[in-house]
Protein backbone atom coordinates (compact mmCIF):
# COMPACT_ATOMS: atom_id res chain seq x y z
CA UNK A 1 0.00 0.00 0.00
CA UNK A 2 1.43 3.56 -1.43
CA UNK A 3 1.25 6.48 1.71
CA UNK A 4 -0.95 8.25 -0.31
CA UNK A 5 -3.50 5.37 0.22
CA UNK A 6 -3.04 5.46 3.91
CA UNK A 7 -3.80 8.95 3.72
CA UNK A 8 -7.62 8.16 3.25
CA UNK A 9 -8.62 11.80 2.84
CA UNK A 10 -5.99 12.50 0.06
CA UNK A 11 -9.13 13.79 -2.78
CA UNK A 12 -9.57 17.14 -0.15
CA UNK A 13 -6.01 18.78 -0.80
CA UNK A 14 -6.48 17.21 -4.40
CA UNK A 15 -9.65 18.74 -5.63
CA UNK A 16 -8.66 22.85 -6.18
CA UNK A 17 -8.45 25.47 -8.59
CA UNK A 18 -5.94 23.90 -10.61
CA UNK A 19 -8.06 20.48 -11.59
CA UNK A 20 -10.78 23.05 -12.19
CA UNK A 21 -8.49 25.01 -14.53
CA UNK A 22 -6.55 22.51 -16.06
CA UNK A 23 -9.59 19.59 -16.91
CA UNK A 24 -13.33 20.16 -15.32
CA UNK A 25 -13.27 23.78 -17.17
CA UNK A 26 -10.85 23.05 -20.02
CA UNK A 27 -13.56 21.29 -22.10
CA UNK A 28 -14.73 23.39 -25.13
CA UNK A 29 -18.51 23.64 -26.50
CA UNK A 30 -17.82 20.88 -28.67
CA UNK A 31 -16.83 18.77 -25.99
CA UNK A 32 -19.32 19.19 -23.96
CA UNK A 33 -22.07 19.60 -26.68
CA UNK A 34 -21.16 16.12 -27.94
CA UNK A 35 -21.22 14.66 -24.08
CA UNK A 36 -24.65 15.72 -23.30
CA UNK A 37 -26.21 14.57 -27.06
CA UNK A 38 -24.70 11.14 -25.80
CA UNK A 39 -26.46 11.62 -22.19
CA UNK A 40 -29.51 13.11 -23.16
CA UNK A 41 -29.81 10.10 -25.70
CA UNK A 42 -29.23 7.40 -24.00
CA UNK A 43 -30.92 8.42 -21.20
CA UNK A 44 -34.10 8.89 -23.16
CA UNK A 45 -34.49 12.02 -21.15
CA UNK A 46 -36.20 15.52 -22.99
CA UNK A 47 -36.96 19.03 -21.73
CA UNK A 48 -38.93 19.03 -18.19
CA UNK A 49 -37.34 15.60 -16.88
CA UNK A 50 -35.03 15.58 -14.15
CA UNK A 51 -31.54 14.24 -14.28
CA UNK A 52 -29.30 13.31 -10.93
CA UNK A 53 -25.65 14.63 -11.74
CA UNK A 54 -23.86 12.69 -9.00
CA UNK A 55 -20.41 13.45 -8.33
CA UNK A 56 -21.01 16.65 -10.02
CA UNK A 57 -17.52 18.80 -9.95
CA UNK A 58 -18.06 22.70 -10.42
CA UNK A 59 -21.32 21.66 -12.25
CA UNK A 60 -19.74 21.50 -15.85
CA UNK A 61 -22.51 19.23 -17.47
CA UNK A 62 -25.17 20.19 -14.88
CA UNK A 63 -25.87 24.16 -15.97
CA UNK A 64 -25.90 23.42 -19.91
CA UNK A 65 -27.97 20.37 -19.13
CA UNK A 66 -30.02 22.74 -17.20
CA UNK A 67 -30.45 25.34 -20.28
CA UNK A 68 -31.46 22.43 -22.24
CA UNK A 69 -34.52 22.58 -20.35
CA UNK A 70 -33.85 19.76 -17.79
CA UNK A 71 -34.38 19.61 -13.91
CA UNK A 72 -30.83 19.19 -12.53
CA UNK A 73 -29.19 18.13 -9.32
CA UNK A 74 -25.42 17.82 -8.67
CA UNK A 75 -24.25 16.45 -5.58
CA UNK A 76 -20.79 16.50 -4.62
CA UNK A 77 -18.58 16.25 -1.68
CA UNK A 78 -15.99 19.11 -2.38
CA UNK A 79 -17.38 22.07 -0.61
CA UNK A 80 -15.65 25.06 -2.63
CA UNK A 81 -16.60 22.60 -5.79
CA UNK A 82 -20.29 23.42 -4.88
CA UNK A 83 -19.67 26.57 -3.63
CA UNK A 84 -17.81 27.26 -6.88
CA UNK A 85 -21.16 25.83 -8.82
CA UNK A 86 -23.66 28.06 -6.58
CA UNK A 87 -22.01 30.99 -7.29
CA UNK A 88 -22.95 30.64 -11.16
CA UNK A 89 -26.37 29.96 -10.42
CA UNK A 90 -28.00 31.66 -13.29
CA UNK A 91 -30.89 29.02 -14.04
CA UNK A 92 -33.31 27.59 -11.86
CA UNK A 93 -33.62 24.46 -13.31
CA UNK A 94 -30.19 23.43 -11.20
CA UNK A 95 -29.28 23.30 -7.73
CA UNK A 96 -25.80 21.70 -5.77
CA UNK A 97 -25.41 19.86 -2.93
CA UNK A 98 -22.39 18.88 -0.88
CA UNK A 99 -22.33 15.52 -0.14
CA UNK A 100 -20.65 12.17 -0.37
CA UNK A 101 -22.67 9.96 -3.02
CA UNK A 102 -22.23 6.55 -1.42
CA UNK A 103 -24.36 7.45 1.04
CA UNK A 104 -26.16 11.15 0.59
CA UNK A 105 -30.00 10.88 0.49
CA UNK A 106 -31.97 12.89 -2.22
CA UNK A 107 -35.69 12.42 -1.30
CA UNK A 108 -36.96 12.95 -4.93
CA UNK A 109 -36.87 10.30 -7.85
CA UNK A 110 -35.18 10.99 -11.29
CA UNK A 111 -35.76 10.43 -14.89
CA UNK A 112 -32.35 10.03 -15.53
CA UNK A 113 -28.98 9.78 -13.88
CA UNK A 114 -24.68 10.20 -14.59
CA UNK A 115 -21.64 10.29 -13.34
CA UNK A 116 -19.65 11.51 -15.54
CA UNK A 117 -15.22 11.28 -15.66
CA UNK A 118 -14.10 9.13 -13.35
CA UNK A 119 -15.69 9.77 -10.22
CA UNK A 120 -15.45 5.84 -8.77
CA UNK A 121 -12.23 4.28 -6.85
CA UNK A 122 -11.24 7.16 -4.49
CA UNK A 123 -11.81 4.98 -1.75
CA UNK A 124 -12.86 1.11 -1.45
CA UNK A 125 -15.26 -1.05 -3.35
CA UNK A 126 -17.73 -0.80 -1.01
CA UNK A 127 -17.87 2.89 -1.24
CA UNK A 128 -18.21 2.42 -4.70
CA UNK A 129 -20.89 -0.22 -4.60
CA UNK A 130 -22.52 2.12 -2.08
CA UNK A 131 -22.17 4.95 -4.76
CA UNK A 132 -24.22 2.73 -7.27
CA UNK A 133 -26.92 2.04 -4.95
CA UNK A 134 -27.30 4.74 -3.82
CA UNK A 135 -28.34 6.10 -7.09
CA UNK A 136 -30.03 2.98 -8.01
CA UNK A 137 -32.91 4.14 -5.36
CA UNK A 138 -32.59 7.54 -6.68
CA UNK A 139 -34.12 6.40 -9.99
CA UNK A 140 -37.84 5.71 -10.85
CA UNK A 141 -38.60 2.62 -12.61
CA UNK A 142 -37.63 2.26 -16.26
CA UNK A 143 -34.97 4.79 -15.71
CA UNK A 144 -31.34 4.73 -16.81
CA UNK A 145 -28.15 5.72 -15.41
CA UNK A 146 -24.64 5.80 -17.12
CA UNK A 147 -21.30 5.89 -15.36
CA UNK A 148 -18.28 7.48 -17.61
CA UNK A 149 -14.40 6.24 -16.27
CA UNK A 150 -11.16 5.33 -17.82
CA UNK A 151 -11.06 2.35 -19.86
CA UNK A 152 -8.15 0.40 -18.41
CA UNK A 153 -7.79 -1.90 -20.88
CA UNK A 154 -6.91 1.55 -23.42
CA UNK A 155 -4.65 2.52 -20.55
CA UNK A 156 -2.97 -0.38 -20.40
CA UNK A 157 -2.22 -1.35 -23.97
CA UNK A 158 -1.36 2.60 -24.61
CA UNK A 159 0.73 3.70 -21.53
CA UNK A 160 2.19 6.94 -21.34
CA UNK A 161 4.00 6.83 -18.16
CA UNK A 162 4.00 11.19 -18.62
CA UNK A 163 1.87 13.27 -20.09
CA UNK A 164 1.52 16.60 -20.66
CA UNK A 165 -1.40 18.88 -20.91
CA UNK A 166 -0.83 23.02 -21.71
CA UNK A 167 -3.97 25.14 -20.13
CA UNK A 168 -4.91 28.82 -19.58
CA UNK A 169 -4.58 29.71 -15.82
CA UNK A 170 -5.62 33.10 -15.27
CA UNK A 171 -5.05 33.99 -18.93
CA UNK A 172 -1.55 32.95 -18.83
CA UNK A 173 0.10 29.97 -19.98
CA UNK A 174 0.64 26.40 -17.72
CA UNK A 175 1.25 23.39 -18.12
CA UNK A 176 -0.12 20.14 -16.40
CA UNK A 177 2.70 17.56 -16.18
CA UNK A 178 0.88 14.07 -14.64
CA UNK A 179 3.11 10.85 -13.93
CA UNK A 180 0.86 7.48 -13.39
CA UNK A 181 2.68 4.36 -11.79
CA UNK A 182 0.54 1.29 -11.02
CA UNK A 183 0.18 -0.16 -7.76
CA UNK A 184 -0.21 -3.83 -9.10
CA UNK A 185 -1.15 -4.98 -5.26
CA UNK A 186 -4.26 -2.55 -4.84
CA UNK A 187 -4.93 -2.26 -8.38
CA UNK A 188 -4.78 1.81 -7.78
CA UNK A 189 -3.61 4.39 -10.09
CA UNK A 190 -1.03 6.66 -8.48
CA UNK A 191 -0.45 9.87 -10.10
CA UNK A 192 1.61 12.94 -9.50
CA UNK A 193 0.67 16.03 -10.71
CA UNK A 194 2.46 18.79 -11.62
CA UNK A 195 1.26 22.40 -12.75
CA UNK A 196 3.36 24.90 -13.58
CA UNK A 197 2.91 28.43 -14.24
CA UNK A 198 5.31 31.28 -16.10
CA UNK A 199 4.87 33.53 -13.13
CA UNK A 200 5.11 31.01 -10.03
CA UNK A 201 6.32 28.36 -8.20
CA UNK A 202 5.44 24.94 -9.39
CA UNK A 203 2.60 22.98 -7.71
CA UNK A 204 2.49 19.34 -6.29
CA UNK A 205 -0.17 17.40 -5.80
CA UNK A 206 -1.23 13.08 -5.84
CA UNK A 207 -4.08 11.13 -6.73
CA UNK A 208 -4.97 7.34 -6.12
CA UNK A 209 -7.79 5.91 -8.56
CA UNK A 210 -8.51 2.60 -8.09
CA UNK A 211 -8.98 1.26 -12.50
CA UNK A 212 -12.03 -0.91 -13.14
CA UNK A 213 -11.95 -3.95 -15.66
CA UNK A 214 -14.93 -3.18 -17.55
CA UNK A 215 -16.52 -6.77 -16.35
CA UNK A 216 -15.74 -5.45 -12.73
CA UNK A 217 -17.51 -2.24 -13.69
CA UNK A 218 -20.66 -4.59 -14.64
CA UNK A 219 -20.37 -6.34 -11.39
CA UNK A 220 -20.75 -3.53 -9.73
CA UNK A 221 -23.91 -2.54 -11.59
CA UNK A 222 -25.20 -5.90 -11.24
CA UNK A 223 -24.92 -5.66 -7.93
CA UNK A 224 -26.84 -2.68 -7.60
CA UNK A 225 -30.01 -3.97 -9.22
CA UNK A 226 -29.45 -2.46 -12.27
CA UNK A 227 -30.64 -4.96 -15.92
CA UNK A 228 -29.80 -4.17 -19.17
CA UNK A 229 -26.08 -3.24 -19.02
CA UNK A 230 -24.42 -1.77 -22.19
CA UNK A 231 -20.44 -0.81 -22.81
CA UNK A 232 -19.65 2.11 -24.98
CA UNK A 233 -16.02 3.23 -25.83
CA UNK A 234 -17.05 6.58 -26.99
CA UNK A 235 -19.46 9.46 -27.10
CA UNK A 236 -20.52 8.12 -30.62
CA UNK A 237 -21.83 5.08 -28.49
CA UNK A 238 -19.43 2.80 -30.41
CA UNK A 239 -18.29 -0.46 -28.89
CA UNK A 240 -15.41 -0.53 -26.47
CA UNK A 241 -12.14 -1.79 -27.41
CA UNK A 242 -8.96 -1.75 -26.62
CA UNK A 243 -8.43 1.49 -28.50
CA UNK A 244 -11.58 3.46 -26.85
CA UNK A 245 -10.46 6.40 -25.17
CA UNK A 246 -13.14 6.06 -22.38
CA UNK A 247 -15.34 3.09 -20.73
CA UNK A 248 -19.07 4.39 -20.73
CA UNK A 249 -21.54 1.59 -18.74
CA UNK A 250 -25.28 1.99 -18.87
CA UNK A 251 -27.68 -0.11 -16.61
CA UNK A 252 -31.33 0.02 -16.29
CA UNK A 253 -33.86 0.08 -12.93
CA UNK A 254 -35.84 -2.34 -14.40
CA UNK A 255 -38.64 -2.51 -11.83
C1 LIG B 1 -12.87 14.32 -12.30
S1 LIG B 1 -14.11 15.12 -11.35
C2 LIG B 1 -15.49 15.08 -12.45
C3 LIG B 1 -16.56 16.10 -12.10
C4 LIG B 1 -17.79 16.16 -13.02
N1 LIG B 1 -18.48 14.90 -13.07
C5 LIG B 1 -17.43 16.65 -14.40
O1 LIG B 1 -17.57 15.87 -15.37
O2 LIG B 1 -17.01 17.80 -14.51
C6 LIG B 1 -14.50 13.92 -10.12
C7 LIG B 1 -15.46 14.44 -9.07
O3 LIG B 1 -15.97 13.34 -8.31
C8 LIG B 1 -16.21 13.79 -7.01
N2 LIG B 1 -16.37 12.63 -6.11
C9 LIG B 1 -15.59 11.53 -6.04
N3 LIG B 1 -16.06 10.68 -5.11
C10 LIG B 1 -17.17 11.28 -4.58
C11 LIG B 1 -18.12 10.90 -3.60
N4 LIG B 1 -18.01 9.75 -2.93
N5 LIG B 1 -19.14 11.74 -3.32
C12 LIG B 1 -19.27 12.92 -3.98
N6 LIG B 1 -18.40 13.35 -4.92
C13 LIG B 1 -17.37 12.54 -5.22
C14 LIG B 1 -14.98 14.63 -6.72
O4 LIG B 1 -15.18 15.47 -5.60
C15 LIG B 1 -14.81 15.39 -8.04
O5 LIG B 1 -15.49 16.62 -8.03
Amino acid sequence: MSQLDRKKDWWIEFHDDHLVDSLLESRDDLEIKKTLDFIVTRLGISKGDSVYDQCCGVGSLSYPLAERGMKVIGVDRVSTYIEKANKRKLNDNVSFFEGDASNYKIDQKFDGAFNWWTCIGYEKREADLGMLKNVFVSLKSNSKFLLDTMNLVGVIKNFKKEVSIPYKSNDSEAILKRTTEFDYKTGRMIKKWQYSFTNKEDVIKHSSVRAYMPWELIELFKESGFNEIQLFGDLDGSELTEMSPRCIVEGKKCL
